[in-house]
């Protein structure tokens, strides 16, 4: 998965996936970022990206020029690099965005290069969400103080369903949300901690019990935490 990442903090983006899986990712060649920094196509020597709002009001809004300007950087390397003629998906990190769930990290997912957005201040100028996004996502319902938080929230759920991406210890098989209900409790070494037993049931090594169990376990807790996901499962 290659994502191209639009923002003023090329930084915070870079730093956040140097660590952990997404930095083993990222060395190993199964994801790669390049972070394009939007100043970069400012509008005059000062760096100028944004402005006052048409019609007053408080804060500023970033022009459409030097987002456009960074978006067509992008474009022309990727053609550069490859016979591809479609154009990867935009997606624009916004709270007016449809809320990322499991299913749309695994939609994302599908795609071999993806371009995001990261907007600041009071937000982008309309005509460019109009001219250049295909698709806007919020990480919920909240007001961050710019895109980048999300788009790395969003880069994390999207790269370890990248095959390759997680090893087989760290498979996503039995994850909470992978089957739509969350995930069983575990537990390891020592047996009693502060005269808190582990379940006989697990140290009984009989899989099919285990297995009966885990499952029982994942339907209970997702009833007491999370009834609203058994409602979206038929047959729950
Ligand atoms: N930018 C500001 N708030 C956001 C949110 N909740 N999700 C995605 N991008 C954002």
């Amino acid at each position: 998965m290659i994502y191209h990442v639009l923002t003023l903090f090329p930084e915070m983006i870079q730093q956040a996936v140097s660590h952990s899986i997404l930095g083993r990712a990222a060395n190993s060649g199964h994801i790669s970022v390049n972070c394009i920094n939007i100043r970069d196509f400012a509008v005059n020597k000062h760096g100028q990206v944004d402005d006052s709002p048409y019609g007053g009001g408080a804060g500023m809004v970033m022009m459409a020029p030097p987002v456009y300007d960074a978006y067509q950087h992008v474009l022309c390397n990727i053609q550069k690099n490859s016979d591809a003629l479609s154009k990867p998906p935009l997606i624009y990190l916004s709270p007016q965005g449809r809320v990322l769930t499991q299913k749309i990290a695994e939609e994302i997912a599908l795609s071999q290069e993806i371009i995001l957005l990261c907007g600041h201040y009071e937000g982008l100028d309309e005509r460019i969400i109009e001219e250049i996004v295909t698709d806007e996502i919020s990480i919920g319902d909240y007001v961050l103080t710019g895109g980048e938080p999300a788009a790395i929230v969003l880069m994390d759920a999207v790269s370890r369903l990248v095959p390759g991406v997680l090893g087989k210890a760290e498979s996503f098989k039995d994850e909470s949300f992978s089957d739509g209900i969350l995930e069983y409790p575990h537990y390891t070494r020592p047996p009693v901690f502060r005269e808190r037993a582990v379940p006989e049931v697990l140290l009984s090594g009989h899989h099919g019990n285990i297995d009966a169990w885990r499952k029982a376990q994942a339907v209970e807790r997702t009833r007491v935490k999370r009834p609203d996901l058994l409602g979206e499962i038929k047959g729950m």
